[in-house]
Parts: C-alpha cells; sequence; structure tokens
C-alpha cells in the first residue's frame, strides 16, 4: 500500500457511517453498522493482498485460479473499541491470529496507558493490521504501535472508521511507513480530545455504556 492515506468514499460507507453519526442511533443499530462497515473497510486494506494461482478443475476445464499467497495476517485490535471493527473484519479474514493491546486514555493528559498486551507469534513475518474506530490525538495509536513495533511488526498498516487531521499528522510523524485506511477525516478535535463532528465515544455507543 503506497498511499500513506486512504479514504474510503463508498456510497455504502459513507451512507452507513451518516447512520452511525446520529445521535438517535441506538446501540444495535450502531453496532450492526460498525459491522458491515468494517468488512468494507477491509475489503479496501487487502485490496494489494499478495496473490498466487492454483491448478483447479472446474466442472468445466482445468485452470489456473488466482488465490491468495498464504501471507500471514495478525489482525490487533486496540481495546475496547478496536474490538467493533475486528469482529467484521473477522468474517472476512477467518484466519487470521488475532491480537489485543489495551490503553486506556488518560482523561486529563490524554496521553495512553497501558494495561494488557497479547500478539501473536512471529509478528515480522506478517502483515499486521491495526484497528481502533477513532484516530483522535493519535497518541493510542502511535502507543499502539510503537509496542507492535516492539514485538518484531515491520509491516503494519491502520484501520479506523474516522479519523481526525490532527492524528493523522500524528500518525505521519510517529511511523510514516503506516498506511491508514479510514471511511473519513473530520474537521477537528475539541478541547478534551474528542473528534468534531464524531459520533461520540466509539465505545460507549457500541457497548450501551456511558
Ligand atoms: N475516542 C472516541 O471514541 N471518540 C472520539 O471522538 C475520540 C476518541
Amino acid at each position: 500500500m503506497s498511499q500513506h492515506l486512504t479514504i474510503v468514499d463508498h456510497p455504502l460507507v459513507q451512507h452507513k457511517l451518516t447512520i452511525m453519526r446520529h445521535t438517535d442511533t441506538p446501540t444495535a443499530v450502531f453496532r450492526q453498522l460498525l459491522r458491515e462497515i468494517s468488512q468494507l473497510l477491509a475489503y479496501e486494506v487487502t485490496r494489494d493482498l499478495a496473490m498466487t494461482t492454483k491448478r483447479i478443475p472446474t466442472p468445466m476445464a482445468e485452470m489456473d485460479a488466482p488465490t491468495l499467497a498464504g501471507k500471514k495476517l495478525a489482525l490487533i485490535s486496540i481495546l475496547r473499541a478496536g474490538n467493533g471493527l475486528l469482529d467484521g473484519v473477522l468474517e472476512l479474514i477467518p484466519s487470521a491470529r488475532v491480537g489485543f493491546v489495551g490503553l486506556y486514555r488518560d482523561e486529563e493528559t490524554l496521553q495512553p496507558v497501558q494495561y494488557y498486551f497479547k500478539v501473536p507469534e512471529a509478528l515480522e513475518d506478517r502483515l499486521v493490521i491495526a484497528v481502533d474506530p477513532m484516530l483522535a490525538t493519535g497518541n493510542s495509536s502511535v502507543a499502539a504501535i510503537d509496542l507492535l513495533k516492539k514485538a518484531g511488526a515491520s509491516n503494519i498498516r491502520f484501520l479506523c472508521l474516522l479519523a481526525a487531521p490532527e492524528g493523522i499528522a500524528r500518525m505521519k510523524e510517529a511511523h510514516p511507513d503506516v498506511p491508514i485506511v479510514t471511511a473519513a477525516v473530520d474537521e477537528r478535535l475539541n478541547e478534551v480530545g474528542y473528534i468534531v463532528p464524531g459520533l461520540g465515544d466509539a465505545g460507549d455507543r457500541m457497548f450501551g455504556t456511558k
């Protein structure tokens, strides 16, 4: 993937995102739409996966048919909101290994604090797709990718639903080698690090917490 930022401007993605943003959208609908959008985003983030061919018989003839080259994939959910994206992506790529990075945001400093880290072995051999719906300040995304690189990952992509310009800039500065795929880039962050207009707290909206 050569571009640092890919915005998936597909009509279905944009339509579903608008419903998700709406204040009145209930948890169950939000969750279902996140699952659907994550599959459409997964389609884009895996667009250039390595391919090979294999000889197969069809009922009519033999052919050399395209198939994935089998490069190992790791999906890394940045807890807890990452799990909402993870579920949909896993439905599309069921053989992927899965890891979790637990970071919470200190509400005063806005800095990430690590509380969990469990990832598949041999990250250095894998395409690693880190998922987190909201790229806001970029602090937790940068910290999560720092940890993944420390664990050996060198081929990383970042998949999110919404991004703020500040978060994109921060990621580009810290990890210029990590392409970002998102459904939209919003206007700005507010004074407490939330994306505006955004959709509120993604974790709260998908899990029905406050
Ligand atoms: N995390 C969220 O869930 N929402 C934001 O707007 C920013 C960070």
